[in-house]
């Protein structure tokens, strides 16, 4: 393809991109495609010579789409969203465009600096304090790996990347049952174990950490001969919205001096509203937070706001510098690869700054609040129907129920009104596990959902459960 050829491919993508969004809502959201039907209708061998971009694109509606979930629906309730906002794509598109590689300052100072100024307006927008720096990180889990290989730097005196962990006292990292799978893979990567990822009781209603378990289980392992090195907390887990009560384990953290991390991946957006930061007390305190823009917010994947109270722990547990990366007398300057795990970098703070710019804090902080009202509402619908059960409450825009019927196996019973639900295609949802018992979460937070989306929610729950054999 030419260069001279793009622009008329742009348009009709552009075209077809406008269409599909304001479309969408009309499709099933889940896709319906059986296993294997993409792959067989792929070549098995490559071409050998080209093919037009007309055949291309046909393709790429016959073969691609049907087997697409529609992450964009309006109606997907499902796992946690991850939205793409208009403005975001279109800097995307820019960004793909011009496809610099942003992993030094000198490799694109507009992208360095775009990033350190985007992630100074998120901090302000969470409130955080202003020795707080940012960087993009393209995944919370890469966030909170970067944060693991810090705590364990910082426990074995920098010494771990060059001696490694072999005849070390092993490290100890404490977590609830609620955190995501990212920080086990974060502890198996860093070479520390998951017999040393203690996972400390939770209690109440928030599903958060018990701190005096917490105090205890350090203890138990002090006294055992083995080295407390991280704490890592959880506000807004991905089953429940599981909650950690931050400034009370925060107290235990600095009574031994452990590091801190965070992971906010999906509420942290919400945070942006001053009304919700009650979910977070004492957040300045922790060493580092993690939040995905990607997710809530409306900045099209991948994007995922890491905050550190001193960066320079991390970058000195990151940086490395051969000749070819040194920037000779540019002192001063930041280089964010040297804070992450990849070297190389997409340009990601330009999404940021085209959703922010268009929409306004405001208007932003405007959608998370109605997400989390309309939730609410159908929750209280839902509860009041006698064959429901409310098995967690809201936690920001998330909560489980359980549809009851006399006699019968209602984790059976429940598998099986996901599974119709989502055949039927209007909504989508997942099922997770509170203790031991299988329930359905439900969750709003797709960027263009409306009211009347998350409210036929109700209609569609509640038929297909009364309809089921
Ligand atoms: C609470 C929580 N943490 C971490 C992650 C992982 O996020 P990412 O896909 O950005 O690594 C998720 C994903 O849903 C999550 O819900």
């Amino acid at each position: 393809m030419k260069w001279n050829e793009f622009a008329d491919w742009g348009r009709r993508v552009a075209d077809w991109t406008q269409d599909y969004h304001l479309t969408v809502g009309d499709r099933p959201v889940r896709a319906r495609t059986e296993p294997g039907a993409v792959l067989n209708a792929l070549p098995p061998v490559p071409p050998e010579a080209p093919e037009a971009m007309e055949d291309i694109f046909r393709d790429f509606e016959d073969i691609v789409m049907p087997g697409i979930t529609h992450w964009q629906h309006p109606r997907f309730f499902a796992y946690f969203n991850s939205n793409a906002s208009a403005p975001s794509v279109l800097a995307e598109f820019l960004a793909s465009a011009i496809a610099p590689q942003c992993m030094l300052w000198q490799t694109s100072p507009a992208a360095t600096e775009m990033e350190t100024r985007m992630m100074d307006w998120l901090r302000q927008g969470l409130d955080l304090p202003e020795g707080f720096a940012g960087v993009i990180q393209d995944s919370a889990s890469s966030a909170t790996l970067a944060a693991v290989l810090t705590l364990r730097e910082k426990a074995l005196d920098w010494q771990g990347n060059r001696q490694g962990l072999f005849g070390q006292r092993p490290l100890r990292v404490y977590c609830s049952s609620e955190v995501h799978t990212s920080v086990d893979r974060a502890i198996w990567v860093a070479g520390i174990g998951q017999d040393n990822l203690v996972r400390v009781p939770i209690k109440g209603g928030w599903r958060g950490m018990d701190p005096d378990a917490l105090d205890a289980a350090v203890q138990a392992d002090l006294a055992a001969g083995l080295q407390p090195a991280g704490l890592i907390l959880c506000v807004g887990g991905t089953g429940t919205g599981a909650t950690d009560p931050v400034d009370r384990c925060l107290d235990v953290a600095e009574k031994y001096g452990l590091y801190t991390h965070v992971d906010a991946a999906w509420a942290g957006s919400a945070m942006l509203c001053p009304e919700f930061r009650y979910y977070w007390p004492g957040i300045e305190r922790a060493d580092s937070i993690v939040f995905n823009p990607h997710k809530w917010l409306g900045v099209q994947f991948d994007c995922s706001a890491h905050f550190l109270k001193n960066p320079d722990d991390l970058v000195r547990t990151l940086a490395i510098q051969p000749e070819y990366l040194k920037t000779h007398g540019r002192d001063g300057i930041i280089n964010y690869s040297e804070w992450s795990v990849p070297l190389g970098r997409r340009f990601r703070a330009l999404k940021l700054w085209f959703l922010m710019r268009t929409y306004g804090m405001e208007g932003l902080r405007q959608r998370l609040r109605n997400h989390i009202a309309w939730s609410q509402a159908l929750h209280d619908r839902l509860a009041a129907e006698p064959d429901f059960e409310i098995v967690t409450p809201p936690m920001w825009s998330l909560w489980t129920f359980r549809y009851l019927r006399e006699g019968a196996d209602l984790d059976d019973l429940n598998q099986r009104l996901v599974n119709a639900i989502n055949d039927d295609g209007r909504i989508y949802l997942t099922q997770t596990r509170v203790d031991g018992v299988l329930v359905i979460r439900f969750q709003a937070g797709q960027f263009e959902t409306t009211e009347d989306d998350v409210m036929m929610a109700h209609d569609v729950i509640t038929q297909i459960a009364r309809s089921l054999n």
